[in-house]
């Protein structure tokens, strides 16, 4: 339905050439190569959002593999009691996956005493790559809209009034600041944002979220988390700290292009009260900068790190504010706002340390999950969560989990479909230039809230979308190996390896290609003109490409700008679904059903639908 929209809003199409007679036979048409580019362009995305899915689906279950090898360590350790793949599990706090990966706070050998102490951020000079491991951009449909600390190998921390108006998981990504060597960071999908529920977008009281990504960052690359407080006690006032982000140059100017830093003294309460007014809350903010003014945070910095050295035990950074507001940028007398971290010590542990089914499954993970036929007797992830919330006996409530699973996974349909129209639309503007009604659908889908835009009691900088920008490719990920635990008591961890490795099999045709190898193409569209249906359209004859696979199959098109855009869901779904098969049947021939041959035009040896002779496919 919304791709329909999409396509209306398309201009038409050139006329379609004059339709050919074949020896007596009803008369063909031939889908022009304008409306064979269109339908490529959409089969690309599809293929895009498949390969999406799919890794979605693959991760889940390795995810879910790491959980319960933890949860097996740890009841192997005693440290808490053992529980099997059915029953509750534990919700006490096991701190899940910090402080990993490696040690905290520890920056690259060699680059410390690079930093230059008097760098701005405000005016700026350059961070030297490996000084900020931690350091993350957030990014919305592509958009770099905030900074983001990594406290954990799968936690960023950040502030909550990013996500104001926008608190889609399914838009937001995450890219490191530091990338494999050499190498251009990847894109990370978000899991789960979780504001500070007393958030206040009118006071910045509470600015704080917790981002959950899809997947840990990996150990062997270069980003590292940073330390947070283990008490809430801060450094004195006077004590020189850091500050770095992608955030803008000058109040209203241009964002960096590359990371930057700067030295800023934290501030006494009172110093910062008698500058900024009521508007600053001590018991949630503190300040930093410096009265003279020039050296400052800035727009796009928000949610980015304040940290202090530490000594001891040995040498590390911690966190003890995150970029949260201010009076312009660099003004004199109005030293940066940063939410204090240190007193959000015992919330940020709780969060981290929750156990998978003591929260509201979310999108992401809904969408990644097959549901079976039939409800299982006993509620499994990620319904569990609602299962638990049943007071009812168990085989009870394992089907009232599974329908509400299912109530919310098509909330998260909708929420995704309408995702995927925005980008659609984002490609068709690209293909097609500006497309009347983009630019009001766009902003309609993708809103920050007034909050962000009107100033609250006070003076908080507005964020800015930058238009134009467009997000670094996600890199090609290779299915996650099965990660070996010793399955013997573990239970539960057997079946997840079968099913990973299940997944890994049914995904491996579009798990194995490369994102920029990810081109559909349509090379060939014969409507039969004498089979119009009542719906308006008419059996076709398809043949599409994919890599070096060639697939021919039969299906409904329409002729005209609306009708063509009704028929193209199901056209990209049999395609999907042909080249799948096609790529299985190369490996069990037996399996592929659908008519699949290499380099050959339609027509020919009688594939569906079984038929008339049509004339043969002029070739390249
Ligand atoms: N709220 C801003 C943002 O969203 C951060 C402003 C920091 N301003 C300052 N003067 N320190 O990026």
């Amino acid at each position: 339905m919304l791709l329909a929209m999409l396509l209306l809003l398309l201009p038409p199409p050139p006329p379609l050439p004059a339709p050919r007679s074949a020896h007596g036979h009803p008369l063909y048409l031939r889908l022009p190569p304008s409306a064979l580019q269109a339908l490529s362009a959409q089969g690309t995305k599809a293929l895009q959002a498949a390969q999406r899915s799919a890794r979605w689906a693959v991760n889940l279950v390795a995810m879910e593999i790491q959980h319960r090898l933890r949860t097996c360590q740890g009841c192997a350790n005693h440290t808490r009691p053992c529980a099997g793949p059915g029953r509750p599990r534990p919700q006490a706090p096991l701190l899940q996956d910090a402080p990993e990966p490696g040690p905290c706070g520890e920056r690259r050998p060699g680059t410390v005493n690079v930093t230059q102490a008097h760098g701005r951020i405000v005016g700026g000079s350059m961070a030297p790559s490996g000084t900020w491991p931690w350091l993350v951009r957030l990014q919305l449909s592509g958009q770099p809209l905030c900074g983001g600390v990594l406290v954990a190998a799968s936690w960023v921390l950040t502030a909550a009034h990013c996500f104001a108006g926008a608190p889609n998981e399914l838009l937001w990504t995450v890219t490191l600041a530091e990338g494999p060597r050499g190498k251009q960071s990847e894109e990370l999908p978000v899991n789960r944002i979780l504001p500070h529920p007393k958030f206040d977008p009118r006071t910045f009281h509470y600015d704080l979220a917790l981002v959950q990504l899809w997947t840990p960052v990996s150990p062997a690359g270069a980003a590292r988390p940073v330390c947070l407080p283990q008490a809430p006690r801060e450094p004195p006032a006077g004590t020189a700290c850091s500050i770095a982000g992608w955030g803008a140059l000058f109040e209203d100017g241009p964002e960096a292009e590359a990371v930057r830093e700067a030295r800023v003294p934290l501030l006494s309460s009172d110093t910062c009260r008698r500058a900024l007014g009521p508007g600053l809350r001590p018991s949630t903010m503190l300040c930093a900068g410096y009265l003279a003014g020039g050296i400052d945070s800035c727009q796009g910095d928000s949610g980015g790190p304040l940290t202090c050295s530490e000594p001891d035990p040995r040498p590390r950074e911690v966190l003890y504010g995150v970029t949260s507001w201010g009076d312009g940028c660099g003004e004199p007398g109005k030293p940066g706002v940063y939410t204090r971290v240190a007193v959000f010590k015992d919330w940020l542990q709780e969060q981290m340390s929750a156990a998978p089914s003591s929260r509201e499954p979310s999108c992401r993970e809904l969408l990644a999950w097959e549901p079976p036929e039939e409800p299982l007797a006993d509620a499994t992830p990620p319904c569990a969560f609602y299962a638990h919330l049943c007071p009812g006996p168990k085989d009870a409530c394992a089907p009232l989990a599974y329908q509400q699973c299912l109530q919310r996974r098509r909330r998260c349909e909708m929420r995704s479909l309408a995702h995927t129209l925005l980008e659609l639309l984002r490609g068709a503007q690209e293909l097609f230039g500006p497309l009347p009604g983009m630019r009001r659908l766009a902003r309609a889908l993708v809103r920050p809230a007034p909050s962000l835009r009107e100033p609250p009691r006070h003076p908080v900088r507005e964020q800015r979308l930058q238009p134009g920008r467009t997000a670094a490719g996600a890199g090609f990920q290779k299915p996650r190996p099965e990660r070996r635990g010793d399955a013997r008591g573990c239970p539960g961890l057997e079946p997840l390896q079968r099913k990973l490795a299940a997944l890994q099999d049914t995904h491996a045709w579009i798990l194995r290609v490369p994102p920029d190898h990810l081109a559909m193409g349509f090379q060939e569209v014969l409507a039969d003109l004498g089979s119009k249906t009542v719906t308006g359209l008419f059996r076709a004859w398809v043949r599409a490409g994919f890599r070096d696979q060639s697939v021919v199959f039969g299906g409904l098109v329409g002729l005209e700008p609306a009708t063509l855009a009704r028929s193209l869901p199901r056209l990209l779904v049999q395609a999907l679904q042909a080249f799948r098969l096609s790529a299985q049947a190369e490996t069990q021939p037996q399996g592929a059903q659908m008519a699949v041959r290499r380099g050959r035009g339609v027509g020919g040896q009688g594939h569906y639908p079984p038929g008339p002779q049509v004339p043969p496919a002029r070739q390249p």
